[in-house]
């Protein structure tokens, strides 16, 4: 079931997508099909690559899924009626997509998966990305850099959060963050105060913030009632604005007790001002915008029989192949660069964060 709002934005994709208008007998060269609209990344993400095909003179249609498996596929089956030579795909669970892929290759479709990896089909031909381990690895590295855990002894208590088990990027985030956490967890300066650990446990269905919270509120009723938390292991913004909540609730941020160190990914609106206000800490920012125009220069490459860039071959195996992969490199923002990162470069507008 797509949305009035869906539809709007569809539209106004469409719109960018063309000089000319999009009617029903227009030539479509490329298929997007993005997860939600839900989490403003994806929009702006979806945006980005209407307009880059735009500038390329290729026309592209832009749609989001609701986060439901079967209106994606809906939805690619859909593109692959109406012609498109080539299409962009965020799964919300990719090995799903396994029929509609194997469709796509019959009818000689190009796939290029996007910042998700499609696993376990053979019909995917490239892949763009950021580099996910990275992510997780710069999440870990500020969590241990705001608590100075190279000059002081703690113990710090922790408690961690995962993404979506389906998200093939949720398990390189966790193990990109784990992978720096791990030896002072093992020391013992870092503990989990609820000993929750190992995405089998932290991780988040459907990368939902409220279910998060609700995992969250039962660790503080139950492990922080004398013990202040020190430090919370957020993989995105939608989870970390949640988890904030449920520390207000509990007196967090209060002189007595100072609000933990909380991270982030995206760089949502929420959490930039979150963030300003001193309550998130930081958040690793992906700039979508470069994400879009390198896939949407992949799509360009398969449409006219030329080689798309790659820069990584060996770390993403999608269970099939292993993947010729762009990755593009994350950034933390915090409140000392937000401006400079989010405003000067024109991701943002001023006037969001008056
Ligand atoms: C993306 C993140 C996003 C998450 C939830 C992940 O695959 O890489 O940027 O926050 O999905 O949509």
């Amino acid at each position: 079931m797509i949305s009035r709002r869906q539809c709007l934005l569809s539209a106004l994709a469409a719109g960018c997508a063309g000089s000319r208008p999009l009617l029903a007998q227009t030539k479509i060269d490329v298929g997007l099909a993005m997860p939600t609209l839900a989490l403003q990344r994806w929009v702006i993400d979806g945006l980005a690559l209407a307009r880059s095909f735009n500038g390329m003179r290729l026309v592209s249609d832009l749609q989001f899924a609701n986060n439901d498996v079967q209106t994606q596929i809906a939805q690619i089956d859909g593109m692959l009626g109406k012609g498109v030579r080539a299409l962009i795909v965020t799964p919300i669970d990719g090995p799903a997509l396994a029929p509609v892929l194997k469709k796509a290759a019959d009818q000689k479709v190009a796939v290029i998966s996007y910042d998700r990896l499609i696993r376990n089909s053979p019909h995917v031909d490239y892949y763009a990305t950021f580099d996910n381990f990275g992510v997780g690895v710069l999440q870990g590295t500020e969590i241990v850099r705001r608590l100075k855990l190279g000059e002081t002894a703690g113990p710090f208590y922790i408690e961690l959060f995962g993404g979506s088990p389906d998200d093939n990027n949720a398990f390189f985030f966790y193990n990109g963050a784990m992978s720096v956490l791990k030896p002072y967890l093992d020391s013992g300066q870092l503990i989990v105060g609820s000993g929750q650990t190992g995405m089998d446990v932290v991780s988040t269905q459907a990368w939902n913030g409220v279910t998060a919270r609700f995992r969250f509120e039962k660790i503080l009723e139950k492990t922080y009632v004398k013990q202040r938390l020190h430090a919370v292991l957020a993989p995105n913004d939608g989870i970390a604005i949640e988890l904030l909540q449920a520390l207000k609730l509990k007196g967090y941020g209060t002189e007595g007790k100072p609000w933990p160190v909380v991270s982030g990914q995206d760089a949502d609106v929420q959490s930039v001002r979150s963030i300003i206000r001193n309550e998130q800490s930081f958040t690793v920012f992906k700039d979508t915008r470069q994400l879009a125009l390198a896939a949407a220069s992949m799509a360009e490459a398969l449409l006219t029989s030329k080689k798309p860039q790659v820069n990584d071959e060996k770390t993403y195996d999608n269970g099939v192949k292993t993947m010729r992969s762009l990755l593009l490199k994350p950034v933390v923002v915090d409140v000392a660069n937000w401006r400079e990162a989010l405003v000067t470069s024109g991701y943002y507008k001023d006037y969001l964060f008056r």
